[in-house]
């Protein structure tokens, strides 16, 4: 059943004329734990330094990496938006990642927990690590791969998945990994763009408590035009499943890199030397190859998962739960935490196999310190329920983070609660594929923190908001985020296409980058994220975040997650619709819960925000990310022929709540 309702306004209703994007209130404030800000690794004097001398900040953190030749200049931004960092140094990353914390006596640490989803583990030391990327370079090398070429990486979550991309970085091959859930057409558009020579892959990966075959897809990709360049395929064995073999191609990892030597020595490239290109899906049009470089890169990677997560690399157990597919997983597990010389966790599988408790389980059984995962996450075990959680022993836990779309505010405070025993700091992290690495953050020793928000840029980043005329607003205005100084870690471009680059980032704001995201700044100036700027609504000529109604959806009792769109309407201009899926006790044809609903988006944030209608769905159609795709749910709002879905986890969620729903009025 759907409810609807048509007297969005009341009669009676004032509609202020102050910005909407400022009526959400959240007042709870949570102070640093007293013990992390005594020893935190970065103090609020960081802050200090980088405003006093944002580049001189920025070379003293490259300075924790280790270079054969140091850099003189830190930044050439002589042709904007062109930047070149630390560009008359040298250094090889993976010797970074991996060979200086051997030197450095630390071979024996663990650098990779390796938790297969089928309950298989391994423990890799440092020392281990640096064999097997060695090995793994000495095998690129003989197969033919050398500096300045592209690898594509099509892999399940296993260690290889770390080492393949070292072993590029290692020889100065650029690496584009693409996401093990892509389907060949998208690997074939990636390996063609990228013009890659070689492929590594695996027979297959554990997905849901079976093996889930990548060979096949690969096969298909290279049967494609345009993808002639490949030569090899090296493919690691997982699951053992049967594979089609194509004679003088393809290749085992085990018999190719297993027989190399252990020794290897890294050569040094330029700071500028491409690292990776990750390509991002974008709304529209052609996927875009985000370039990232070396050595201001792997700068900012490593210097913000030191000072977000305030790791400790002797006694931190450190787990993302990203997939290596995503920039996360770029950035936070491999090439931050490896040049941190910090011990990780990587999981292979999902959340609920083989039960709903499963990263809890691990959480305990590794001693996990800090953890990183999504919102989307934490909404699902908000659903799965509080009891889950507390099954199991999560005291080791003492920093929480967030990535890939704003927080609502009740996810905050339950992540916090029933996974940090109301203690553990939650630093929510802005930043994107293009930034490189976290750009807009708490420090967990430092800040006081509000829930919903990223809240203030880290030192040495310059971030803030401004209205459609590029002027910086005030606190407590809206608009839209950008970054008005270059970042070490920043995208150099679009692969083969310097003009989207221009056009995409640096053409909204003249001088300024756009980051695509809606904004708040709230009375002290910190940042609130209000989802991107396609999914604002306008309402009676207001705009209205989708991310703050979707927030006061998700702080009413009866809701476990909400999804928020505005749909054409001939009065307002655009009407609100939202998607909500219940809590267990609630009823979805208790039609005066509609009304509660609508009540409770008005007192938190004024009549205007009412949603118009409410349906309630079982599901909401996420991309792989774990981001919702309010384009689709707009389609069906708007009572249109679905736009394409070939992005989505599972795409029968969308004729779930399209048979669920009457023809909108
Ligand atoms: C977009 C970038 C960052 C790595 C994973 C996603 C949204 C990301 C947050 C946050 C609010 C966030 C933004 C951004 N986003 N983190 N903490 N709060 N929004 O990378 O796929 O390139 O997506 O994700 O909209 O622009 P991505």
């Amino acid at each position: 059943m759907a409810w609807d309702t048509t007297d969005t306004l009341g009669k009676g209703d004032v509609v202020s004329n102050e910005s909407l994007a400022n009526l959400l209130k959240e007042d709870r404030r949570f102070a640093p734990p007293a013990d992390l800000a005594a020893h935190a690794n970065v103090t609020a004097e960081a802050y200090e330094q980088a405003k006093a001398d944002r580049l001189g900040f920025w070379a003293a953190q490259a300075r924790r990496l280790t270079w054969a030749t140091e850099p003189t200049e830190t930044l050439d931004w002589s042709n904007p938006p062109f930047a070149k960092w630390f560009k008359d140094g040298r250094l090889n990353v993976a010797y970074n990642c991996v060979d200086r914390h051997v030197e450095a006596g630390h071979g024996d640490r663990v650098a990779i927990h390796f938790e297969g989803e089928p309950g298989d583990s391994r423990a890799i030391t440092y020392a281990e690590l640096k064999d097997e990327v060695s090995r793994a370079a000495n095998a690129l090398t003989e197969l033919g791969v050398s500096a300045g070429d592209r690898v594509a990486v099509y892999l399940p979550m296993i260690p290889e998945a770390v080492v393949a991309m070292l072993a590029c970085a290692r020889i100065g091959a650029a690496h584009s990994v693409v996401f093990g859930g892509f389907s060949a057409d998208a690997i074939a558009a990636r390996i063609k763009d990228a013009d890659a020579k070689l492929v590594i892959t695996a027979d297959g990966g554990y997905r849901r408590g079976k093996p889930s075959a990548l060979k096949p897809a690969v096969d298909e990709a290279l049967s494609r035009e345009g993808t002639q360049g490949v030569a090899k395929v090296l493919v690691v064995r997982r699951t053992e499943q049967d594979v089609a073999w194509t004679e003088g191609r393809d290749l085992w990892w085990h018999d190719v890199v297993g027989k190399q030597s252990p020794e290897h020595t890294p050569e040094a490239f330029e700071a500028e030397q491409p690292l990776f290109v990750l390509y991002t899906s974008g709304t529209t049009g052609k996927p875009k190859g985000i370039l990232h470089t070396s050595g201001g890169y792997l700068t900012q990677a490593s210097y913000t998962h030191h000072a977000v997560f305030d790791l400790k690399p002797e006694t931190d157990v450190y787990w993302c739960t990203a997939d290596i597919g995503w920039v996360t997983g770029h950035s936070y597990i491999t090439y931050g935490p490896l040049s941190n010389g910090a011990t990780q966790v990587i999981y292979e599988g999902t959340p609920d196999t083989p039960h709903q408790g499963r990263f809890w389980e691990i959480v305990q059984k590794y001693g996990v310190t800090i953890l990183y995962t999504a919102p989307t996450a934490i909404r699902t075990f908000m659903k799965w329920g509080d009891d889950i959680p507390a099954k199991f022993d999560l005291s080791s836990l003492r920093v929480l983070g967030s990535v890939g779309e704003p927080i609502n505010p009740e996810a905050w405070v339950w992540y916090r609660k029933h996974i940090g025993a109301d203690k553990c700091p939650i630093v929510d992290t802005w930043w994107q594929t293009e930034t490189g690495a976290m750009m807009i953050s708490p420090l967990p020793g430092v800040t006081e923190t509000k829930p919903g928000s990223a809240q203030r840029a880290l030192p040495g980043v310059a971030a803030t908001v401004v209205d459609d005329e590029a002027n910086e607003v005030p606190d407590g205005g809206g608009g839209y985020l950008v970054l008005t100084e270059p970042w070490p870690s920043m995208l150099r471009t679009i692969w083969g296409d310097d003009q989207r680059f221009i056009d995409t980032y640096w053409s909204r704001f003249e001088g300024k980058y756009f980051a695509g995201d809606g904004a708040k700044k709230d009375d002290d100036g910190d940042i609130w994220l209000l989802g991107r700027v396609d999914d604002v609504m306008l309402v009676s000529g207001h705009n209205i975040s989708t991310t703050e109604v979707e927030s006061a959806l998700v702080s009413h009792p009866s809701v476990a997650e909400a999804a928020v769109v505005g749909a054409a309407d001939e009065t307002t201009g655009q009407a609100i619709v939202a998607f909500v899926i219940l809590r267990g006790t609630a009823d979805a044809d208790d039609a005066e819960l509609a009304g509660q609903l609508r009540n409770h988006v008005g007192t938190a944030l004024g009549p205007i925000a009412k949603p118009k209608r409410i349906l309630p769905v079982a599901e909401l159609p996420k991309t792989r990310s774990g981001k919702i795709m309010r384009r689709l749910l707009r389609d069906v709002a708007e009572n249109r022929q679905l736009g394409d879905v070939t992005t989505l986890t599972d795409s029968s969620v969308m004729d779930l709540i399209q048979t669920k729903l009457p023809a909108a009025p």
